[in-house]
């Protein structure tokens, strides 16, 4: 067990008082985070994590901000890295960062064998996404994992709805997407006994989120995405009182990294992302978990190859992966700051 001290100062009447204040320094589950999430009007970032420079990146910015974070892990990413490597790699970020809630969620796990390893194996928080199947399998699966998640006190997130893009093997066209209908939340959650809810109300995964033809072009020939449906959420909110939101495929898709990549090399034209300040706005309601991944890609991608073209001659890894760590800390900042609202919320 690890132990933090930290000094506290209360005020009664006109009379300071000092005291040493002792925490357990462990990773938290979702639950209170949210719940502060929720009555604050703020979101929580969840940010995948594949190496030690993104887990690093990532809860500098978050430990500098004071803010609470969620490191997340996909199937894929402990198929890369390896299991062990990964809860290591948070545990080492949690003692970095003794200040700030941290909690290890597994994203978008899709059997129960998936989800029991990851409760097994250390997680706080794990993801059952049956949103493929029909409603009543997607309870029935549901279920079975938060029992055996809240036997051992974990908590789990639901999906309801379909997102467009690429769910680990589950791959969505654009315009093969299906929006949550609000009329099934509430059964869902009363059924399943989830912790949060992903829903689908027109954000997507990838880098790609949507065809040209989805969208207008902006004066610059940028695309344009269609709004979120706001009405979708509102819905859902109204139905599921005080429950926590969360949306996936949240990448904003940044276009000076976009432009970077392709400057340097990489060929991504058209991508496109969610407006920040429609994510702004859902944080500021019942959406407590904001998901993000694709936008770290970005970053790390566009300053690696932007090194590479400057400085043809280095070869040590380190070199390169120095300003792509610091890209993340970046982009992670920003969305603290921007996106989240969640700064000073530790
Ligand atoms: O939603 C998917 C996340 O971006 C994780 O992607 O399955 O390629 O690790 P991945
Ligand atoms: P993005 O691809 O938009 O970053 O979404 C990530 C995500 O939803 C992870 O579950
Ligand atoms: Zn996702």
């Amino acid at each position: 067990m690890i132990y933090y001290e930290r000094t506290v100062t209360d005020q009664i009447s006109n009379n300071i008082f000092q005291r040493k204040e002792i925490k357990i320094m462990a990773l938290v589950t979702t639950k209170e985070m949210f719940k502060k999430a929720y009555d604050g009007g703020y979101a929580v970032g969840a940010f995948n994590v594949n190496n030690m420079e993104i887990v690093q990146g990532i809860t500098e910015a978050a430990g500098e901000l004071n803010s609470p974070v969620i490191l997340q892990v996909s199937k894929g990413a402990r198929a890369y890295a390896n299991h062990t490597y990964l809860v290591k790699l948070v545990e080492a970020a949690v003692e970095e960062n003794p200040q700030i809630p941290i909690a290890l969620h597994l994203d978008h796990g899709d059997t129960f064998e998936l989800c029991k390893s990851c409760i097994d194996g250390g997680f706080t928080s794990v993801m059952i996404d049956a949103s493929s199947k029909s409603f009543e399998e997607n309870i029935a699966l549901t279920k079975q994992v938060v029992e055996y998640a809240h036997d051992h006190g974990v908590v789990v997130e639901a999906e309801l709805g379909t997102l467009a893009g690429i769910e680990d093997e589950v791959v969505v066209e654009a315009g093969h997407e299906a929006y949550t209908r609000p009329e099934e939340v509430e059964e869902f959650v009363d059924r399943t006994g989830c912790d949060s809810l992903a829903i689908a109300i027109g954000t997507s995964h990838g880098a790609y989120k949507f065809t040209a033809a989805q969208c207008t072009r902006n004066a610059d020939g940028i695309l344009v995405p269609p709004p979120l449906r706001f009405d979708v959420l509102e819905e859902c909110i109204k139905r599921l009182p005080g429950f926590p939101i969360v949306l996936h495929g949240s990448s904003s898709v940044p276009q000076e990294f976009v432009k970077m990549v392709n400057q340097y090399g990489g060929n991504m034209p058209d991508a496109v992302g969610i407006p920040e300040e429609q994510l702004r706005q859902a944080a500021k309601l019942a959406v407590c978990k904001i998901n993000i991944d694709s936008d770290i890609r970005l970053a790390m991608t566009g300053n690696i190859r932007k090194y590479f073209a400057e400085h043809p001659d280095h070869f040590d890894p380190r070199q390169y992966l120095k300003p792509a760590r610091q890209a993340v800390k970046d982009m992670v900042a920003h969305k603290i700051l921007h996106v989240l609202g969640s700064d000073g919320k530790a």
